[in-house]
């Protein structure tokens, strides 16, 4: 009689529990609540005795390279195994025969080159499964046959060069699909068909070349596709006819030189377009309003000129890339349709001048680039209308002089790099009145004799300021009265023969000072600054 209830109570789930739990660890592992983790110990096999309510196994980083002698046996509770980093070669029809409650099944990172056609067959309750950073070649299409529950499906850094067809038929849970990193030259039609719950598809670093017309038929719920780092030359007006839900297309490294006037015709949900590193002669033509885009990069092109009315369907678009392009002037009429830009990057453009109002309209931009182009001239009234901007990127230029009021309406303005031109002359009024809010403003390595005067009044934010590389001779006394609350200021390599003892006078936040490089004999710094921390000397 006892004996009889003591064994029902044992073959009660909860008491089997507490049981399991008390079970021994196996030598080596850690066991963490119905865990056990025997990482990185060199076993070639399943430490054993493994309790047998064990939920998670992970036995990631060991040498395991024959799962047949590894025996999983029959583990009825496990639903994560973990067996990323060994060496295992080969997955058969019985690797995973007895534990078929898993939902999660890591092998990332093996030496894995053969999948066993009805490898995964009694998995049907997987969900996860990452067989990245493998060898496998090839699929047979009955590989995923009734795992109509897999959420995630990593098969990225493998040498996959076709997918078989019939491979993903009814996953129609599938969400993920990982496909990155292979050899991929073509997709068959319908490949992806049933998938209709999938909302990322990776497919950059292969070699696709071509995309068919109905190569992603089926892909009702797809927010993101990557297809960078191919060889696609042509984007026409089907490749997205089926992806209606579609956000974010990347398209970046190609050498994609054609776009179809439809081709981004039925995405009406696409928010995020990546085009770098094509070979773009213009920007793609949008014949349909794309009151969604808000992201567009056309980095890295060949683009020379852009046409007027080339943004006249996308005026949401908040971020504008177009840096390391051929663009001679700033494309001034084409910008005024796009008023809510926040971010433009015109960097590495040979741009040699900045005509007055060449932004007019900008009346959002908050960040403007134009790092490195070959800009010699700026008027005065270059950035007029930027009311909102906070940071400028003017370096690598060969500017000579900026004029009076250049930067004056800017009342938000946080950032000012000048650094790397040929500036010797700031006119006292290029900051205007209004720039009280800049904090940082970078000068070195122009041809300045003296420390500029930037203001008419005074620049009460600024805290960093740099100087460094200038021919600057001497500073006078009272040269930064204006600028009170500098923390940074940098005079590296300035070649000063004199430095007034009053020079630093009043800069009583002053936290940092660099002058090292200098010909300047001594400099002992006055009590005066009191909260100097650090003092480069020599
Ligand atoms: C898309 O592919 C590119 C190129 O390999 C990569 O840099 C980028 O991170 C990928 N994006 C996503 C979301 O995976
Ligand atoms: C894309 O491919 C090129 C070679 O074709 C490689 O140099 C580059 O690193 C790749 N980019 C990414 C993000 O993988
Ligand atoms: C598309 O690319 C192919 C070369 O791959 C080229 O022959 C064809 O003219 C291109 N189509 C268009 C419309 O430019
Ligand atoms: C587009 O986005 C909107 C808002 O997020 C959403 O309601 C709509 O269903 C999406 N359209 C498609 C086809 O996914
Ligand atoms: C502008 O684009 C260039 C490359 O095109 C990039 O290196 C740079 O970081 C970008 N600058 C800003 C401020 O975004
Ligand atoms: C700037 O301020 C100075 C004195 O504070 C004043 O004389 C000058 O007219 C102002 N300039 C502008 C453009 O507001
Ligand atoms: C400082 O003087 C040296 C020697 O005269 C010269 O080579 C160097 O270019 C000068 N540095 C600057 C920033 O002018």
């Amino acid at each position: 009689m006892w004996s009889y209830v003591i064994l029902v109570l044992f073959a009660h789930p909860l008491v089997m529990m507490i049981t399991g739990s008390i079970a021994p660890c196996p030598a080596g592992c850690t066991c963490p609540p119905e865990t056990v983790e025997c990482t990185n110990m060199g076993l070639v096999r399943a430490p054993a005795p493994l309790p047998r309510l064990v939920r998670v196994l992970n036995m990631d980083g060991n040498s395991l390279y024959d799962l047949e002698s590894v025996s999983f046996r029959w583990l009825p509770y496990l639903q994560q195994l973990s067996l990323q980093r060994n060496n295992i070669e080969r997955i058969d029809e019985h690797s995973f025969a007895q534990i078929d409650g898993l939902r999660r099944l890591y092998l990332t990172e093996n030496n894995i080159g053969v999948v066993a056609r009805r490898a995964f067959r009694r998995l049907l309750r997987l969900r996860r499964l990452y067989l990245g950073r493998n060898h496998i070649s090839h699929l047979h299409p009955d590989t995923f046959r009734h795992l109509s529950r897999l959420k995630i499906v990593h098969l990225n850094n493998n040498n996959i060069c076709t997918i078989t067809e019939g491979l993903f038929e009814g996953l129609d849970n599938l969400e993920e699909l990982t496909l990155s990193h292979n050899c991929l030259s073509e997709l068959p039609d319908g490949a992806f068909r049933d998938l209709n719950s999938l909302h990322t598809l990776l497919l950059h670093n292969n070699k696709l070349e071509y995309i068919q017309p109905r190569a992603f038929t089926g892909l009702q719920s797809l927010t993101s596709l990557n297809l960078s780092n191919n060889s696609l030359t042509n984007v026409t007006s089907h490749i997205l006819d089926d992806l209606p839900s579609l956000q974010v297309l990347e398209l970046r490294n190609n050498r994609i030189g054609f776009i179809g006037p439809e081709a981004f015709g039925a995405a009406p949900n696409l928010t995020y377009l990546y085009l770098d590193f094509n070979r773009l002669k213009r920007p793609p033509v949008f014949d349909h309003p794309h009151p969604g885009l808000r992201f567009l990069s056309l980095s890295g092109n060949e683009i020379e000129q852009i046409p007027d009315v080339a943004f006249q369907n996308v005026p949401n678009i908040h971020t504008l890339l177009l840096g390391r392009n051929k663009l001679r002037h700033v494309p001034k009429e084409s910008l005024t349709v796009v008023k809510k830009l926040v971010v433009l990057n015109l960097s590495e453009n040979p741009i040699f001048e900045l005509r007055e109002h060449s932004f007019q309209g900008l009346e959002n931009l908050r960040l403007l680039s134009l790092r490195d182009c070959q800009i010699r001239t700026v008027s005065g009234e270059a950035f007029s209308g930027l009311n909102q901007i906070m940071g400028i990127f003017l370096n690598g230029n060969r500017i000579v002089k900026l004029p009076s009021e250049t930067f004056s309406t800017m009342q938000f303005i946080f950032s000012i790099n000048l650094n790397r031109n040929l500036l010797r002359h700031i006119e006292t009024g290029a900051f205007g009145n209004h720039s009280a809010s800049l904090r940082r403003l970078f000068l070195q390595n122009n041809r300045l004799q003296r420390v500029p005067k930037l203001g008419m009044g005074m620049m009460p934010n600024l805290n960093d300021f740099y100087l460094d590389r200038n021919p600057i001779r001497s500073i006078g006394p009272l040269s930064f009265a204006h600028v009170p609350n500098l923390r940074m200021l940098g005079l590296r390599s300035c070649n000063l023969s004199h430095v007034h003892g009053a020079a630093f006078e009043g800069l009583g936040k002053l936290r940092q000072l660099d002058l090292r490089e200098t010909t300047y004999g001594t400099y002992h710094p006055r009590p005066s600054l009191i909260c100097l921390q650090i003092l480069w000397w020599r």
